[in-house]
């Protein structure tokens, strides 16, 4: 079984698809929508029959009824029919009373996600100022600032003008810090007894924010397999560095994240620029994004990454601001968390 599960990770690292997802709906646990190829489990445990799950397009948070991909359109529609069967077929009544309650849009349509529900969704602040910057004052400080340069200069050069590549693996990387950080204050607040002043959740959430950033962009851009090989190098070197950062120095790690922030706020201008150029496509925003940020019906392109890069913005005064606090000698959870500060 594991040898089977290995083989078909790294047959889905080869081809570009894998993940498993399953879904919960009406007190029925069953599969999801799959392209290209499927695997059933069942197994019966105490009476109990557990079945199902798929392998899905690698990386998509398109739900069922939103696949895309031009390759795999086709196939689809030949298969719907045997999907359908197959999916009442994996179907079992949950054992443990777990139900997905009908969730309907504003305009009663029922809502198609479930990695994240309709009241996570918000409104990007336009009107956050984009050309803030904290001005390097001391060793940190400037450590972190010229760390970040340098750190530009290759990546510049490996993208150059891919800028939808660029970004997406950009989110990769950036979706890390508020986890790790997320993660070492919880465990802090374990250790100490004390409570974190809601700078846990907030940190998640701009993790979870991030992430979803990604689950856009690969809507966009469909990843080759050396990307996806650079992502897993750059994802182990990185998240350990910065678990070590974060445990040696709060303040150098905050304020390293918050100048990332601000090159990301450079790089999506870029990315906008692209595109009112003409360089760059300015296709229909994917559906994802639309219900995430509450956009209209008719954004493109061009909005979503509007709103991307607001979201950086905030990204980067929470990052500025969490450094600054503990430069001044103080605890995060002294301090107010920002939490819904998007
Ligand atoms: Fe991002
Ligand atoms: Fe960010």
């Amino acid at each position: 079984m594991n040898r089977f599960v290995v083989r078909s990770v790294m047959q889905g690292l080869i081809n570009g698809r894998s993940y498993c997802r399953s879904s919960i709906s009406n007190g029925q646990v069953y599969g999801a929508a799959i392209a290209g190829r499927s695997m059933q489990i069942c197994c019966q445990q105490n009476g109990v029959i557990f079945s199902g799950f798929e392998w899905r397009r690698m990386m998509s948070s398109a739900p069922p009824s939103m696949e895309k991909a031009p390759s795999e359109k086709e196939e689809k529609k030949n298969n719907s029919a045997t999907e359908e069967k197959k999916g009442k077929e994996l179907s079992l009544s949950s054992y443990w009373g777990i139900s997905r309650p009908k969730i309907t849009r504003e305009d009663g349509t029922d809502w198609p996600w479930n990695c994240f529900m309709p009241w996570e969704t918000y409104r990007a602040d336009l009107s956050i100022d984009l050309k803030k910057h904290h001005v390097p004052k001391n060793f940190v400080d400037k450590f972190a600032y010229r760390t970040v340069k340098l750190l530009r200069i290759p990546v510049d050069l490996f993208f150059q003008k891919r800028y939808g590549c660029h970004a997406m693996m950009l989110e990769t990387v950036a979706a890390v810090p508020g986890m790790v950080a997320g993660m070492l204050l919880h465990l802090r607040s374990l250790r100490k007894f004390q409570q974190s002043g809601g700078w846990i959740k907030a940190l998640l959430e701009e993790a979870e924010n991030e992430r979803m950033h990604l689950m856009t962009m690969v809507e966009l851009v469909k990843p080759k397999w050396y990307e996806r090989l650079l992502v897993l190098a750059v994802q182990g070197v990185y998240f350990n560095a910065f678990f070590v950062l974060y445990v040696l120095s709060p303040k150098l790690a905050h304020r390293f994240v918050g100048y990332l922030e601000e090159e990301a706020i450079h790089s999506y201008t870029e990315y906008l620029k692209g595109i009112e150029r003409g360089g760059v496509e300015n296709v229909p925003a994917p559906a994802i994004a639309i219900d995430y940020w509450r956009l209209p019906k008719d954004a493109t392109l061009k909005d979503v990454i509007t709103v991307i890069r607001a979201d950086e913005a905030h990204h980067r005064d929470v990052n500025h601001f969490a450094s600054d606090i503990q430069f001044q000698g103080k605890e995060l959870r002294d301090a107010p968390a920002p939490l819904g500060y998007r």
